[in-house]
């Protein structure tokens, strides 16, 4: 296990760059298992879910490594279907390769995909849009296996709720099938537009991306593209929660405002300032002045406020005055962090999907752990405006999608360090 050390109360300056998005990435990578000829993701962050994937890809017989920033892919022929148990419970990602390896191989055996414990994440529909397609779907203890005995056909699937996960999973199962599908109530999130960017650039015909409604031309033979996936707004954010706890001046330089536009209106309400400039936007916040709180913020699907943004906001918001709540739709548990801000002294508490707070909360340093990706972020966050040392224990989910949190926050001001394993975090 690693641990961050954070002594909070040291203000931020300078200008960051968030790294390509974990959440195009990774889905990017699966789709390449489609394409007919090479292709090269432009500087992919190095992250150890991406590890994850490329480790998965070469369990299957895919041919994908990294080639200095990028990662580089050549088409395979005898690629296998049956997902390795430890690599598909090591993320949530896995669950991108049911429909390409369906697709190439006829056949894909899927351990239930892992990632963060947020709650119940069934894969329904993932599995009843393929099933219309034509694949046999198959459910034994903790494994998925679907099988199609002819090519997939085009349909005309009504998702039951916008999933990010199961509307990539049709868009690329769709390239493949014959003739036209319909998605309707898709998801509209930018790594969505983002993979269908990316198909379209290897020769699928897809419209509608950005609206819940798309429409693929499949059965077209897909070609390589050279791609650089988006710029990671969840980051974005997060470094933009970093600012408004720890006070000081920062940039976000390389990713567009609009990606993070509900994050940002947030924190021009709370008292951040938030000047957009060509490239990004300019943070600025007097520590001297307390932010105001008294908020209520509903986490949805895009284009609301993010449900990865939340625990971010939370950590923002214990330093705010006036009593403020933050309501989960997507995921049942998405404030464990809670009880790592009690720890640090917050007047808090989640029940189910919404968390209470009233600050400003006298925050001191604390042993913590993250107990997810964003929580264990929001902790990190949370720290910079604590009084004292705070030692963030991390059993493995930060590096799963920063590509180097700590050492980020360090160049930019911040008093911490990695105590044990200081690559990566
Ligand atoms: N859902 C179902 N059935 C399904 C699929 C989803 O009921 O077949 C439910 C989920 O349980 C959840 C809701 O639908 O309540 C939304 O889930 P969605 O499928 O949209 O999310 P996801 O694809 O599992 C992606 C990101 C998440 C991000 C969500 C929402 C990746 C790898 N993960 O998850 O990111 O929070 O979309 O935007 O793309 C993270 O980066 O830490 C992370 C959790």
């Amino acid at each position: 296990m690693q641990t961050i050390t954070i002594t909070g109360r040291h203000p931020l300056h300078g200008c960051i760059r968030p790294a390509a998005a974990k959440n195009s990435t990774l889905p990017l990578l699966a789709a390449t298992l489609l394409c007919g000829a090479p292709c090269r993701l432009l500087e992919a962050p190095r992250l150890a879910d991406v590890d994850t994937s490329l480790a998965l890809l070469q369990a299957v017989g895919a041919n994908a490594q990294r080639c200095g920033a990028d990662l580089c892919t050549r088409p395979a022929e005898n690629l296998c279907g049956e997902i390795p148990e430890h690599l598909a419970g090591a993320m949530r990602s896995s669950v991108f390769y049911l429909a390409p390896l369906l697709c190439r191989t006829g056949l894909v055996r899927l351990p239930l995909p892992g990632g963060c414990r947020l709650g119940p994440r069934p894969v329904d529909i993932h599995l009843a849009g393929l099933a219309t397609m034509g694949a046999e779907v198959e459910l034994e203890g903790m494994a998925v296996t679907l099988r199609r005995r002819a090519p997939l056909r085009g349909v005309d699937f009504t998702l039951r709720l916008p999933s990010v996960g199961a509307t990539m999973t049709l868009v690329m199962a769709a390239c493949c099938a014959q003739g036209q599908t319909v998605l309707r109530g898709a998801a509209r999130e930018p790594e969505v537009c983002d993979l269908v960017r990316f198909l379209r650039a290897c020769g699928a015909r897809i419209s509608g991306e950005g609206t819940p409604l798309l429409v693929i031309d499949g059965g077209r033979p897909l070609g390589g593209a050279v791609h650089r996936p988006l710029p990671d707004r969840i980051a974005a954010a997060t470094y933009a929660a970093a600012l408004a706890a720890a006070g000081g001046e920062l940039e976000i330089a390389g990713c567009d405002p609009a990606l993070y536009d509900a994050f940002l209106q947030f924190l021009a309400r709370t008292g951040v300032q938030t000047v957009r400039t060509a490239d990004g936007v300019r943070l600025a916040r007097d520590c001297t002045v307390p932010l105001r709180g008294g908020v209520q913020l509903h986490a949805d699907a895009w284009p609301a406020f993010a449900t990865d943004t939340a625990p971010l906001a939370a950590a923002v918001l214990l330093t705010a005055e006036g009593e403020s709540t933050i309501f989960d739709s997507l995921f049942a548990n998405r404030f464990a962090c809670a009880a790592g801000f009690v720890a640090m002294g917050a007047a808090c508490t989640a029940k189910g999907r919404r968390l209470t707070l009233t600050g400003p909360c006298a925050l001191h340093g604390a042993d913590v752990t993250a107990p997810d990706l964003r929580g264990g972020a929001a902790l990190a966050v949370a720290a910079l405006a604590a009084e004292g040392q705070t030692r963030l224990h991390d059993p493995g989910h930060i590096r799963r999608g920063y590509e180097n949190l700590a050492g980020a926050l360090c160049g930019l001001g911040a008093h911490c360090r990695c105590e044990t394993g200081a690559a990566g975090l």
